[in-house]
């Protein structure tokens, strides 16, 4: 059987981590590869979309068909999923820090003699998932990844709820063949009365299974 087609839909999706600068030397960053999200991209192009990949600081190639844009920080993310409404369907894979340093120091942060340790000030970084659900040219369908170590379905469907999405799709993370870098995944979708686990299965075998939904719906 053929996959659906989603020719003629905009598809946005965000892929890779996000880089929060400390000093010009240091940032906080997380484990995230980009594959889960460029997999996404990819099958979505061969299924016809027009797709727009917005993906943090990854090595990775741009899948044929796909429109690229780079970003580093969360906030450069923000800017550039924000600057893309509208589209049909966004699907927000990245690993955005939650959390950016207050004031990015512009020398090189130095030991200074005796001093033990350093505290960061951090402060919130903007929801873009929540931002684009709830936005005046909200996409038709909006779904969110959950990287989760324990009470999965809960906290999943807690993001869920506060995020206004359509489908939200929960991973474990910190435990071999899912979640972050490998080839591999699970993936725990739900939805408002809906619940089905796609894989274990290869990224690329996941991104069209979760496409098949998109189509679905
Ligand atoms: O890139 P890989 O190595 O292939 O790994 C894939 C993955 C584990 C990164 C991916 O499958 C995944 O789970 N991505 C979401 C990771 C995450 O940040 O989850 P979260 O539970 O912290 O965030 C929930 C959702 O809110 C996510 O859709 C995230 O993109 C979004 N979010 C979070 C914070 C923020 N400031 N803005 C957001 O849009």
């Amino acid at each position: 059987m053929s996959a659906a087609s989603l020719s003629g839909r905009r598809i946005l999706v965000s892929a890779g981590p996000t880089y929060e600068d400390i000093d010009p030397v240091r940032f906080l960053g997380n484990r995230s590869s980009g594959k889960m999200g460029f997999a996404i991209a990819a099958a979505a192009a061969r299924r016809g979309a027009q797709v727009l990949l917005v993906a943090g600081p990854v090595s990775l190639p741009t899948p044929e068909g796909v429109e690229r844009i780079d970003v580093r920080s969360a906030a450069e993310m923000h800017r550039a999923v924000m600057d893309a409404l509208p589209v049909d369907v966004y699907i927000g894979a990245a690993a955005v820090a939650d959390f950016t340093p207050a004031q990015v120091v512009g020398d090189k942060i130095k030991k200074r003699p005796g001093e033990e340790g350093l505290v960061l000030e951090l402060v919130r970084t903007r929801d873009i998932l929540a931002e684009v659900a709830s936005h005046a040219r909200r996409p038709s369908l909006v779904i969110g990844f959950a990287a989760e170590t324990s009470h999965v379905e809960e906290y999943a469907r807690g993001k869920l709820e506060r995020k206004k999405l359509d489908l939200i799709c929960a991973n474990r993370v910190g435990v071999p063949g899912s979640g972050f870098e490998c080839d591999d995944n699970t993936l725990l979708v739900y939805g408002a009365g809906f619940e089905q686990v796609l894989g274990p299965a290869s990224k690329a075998e996941l991104a069209d299974a979760l496409l098949d939904l998109v189509a679905a719906r």
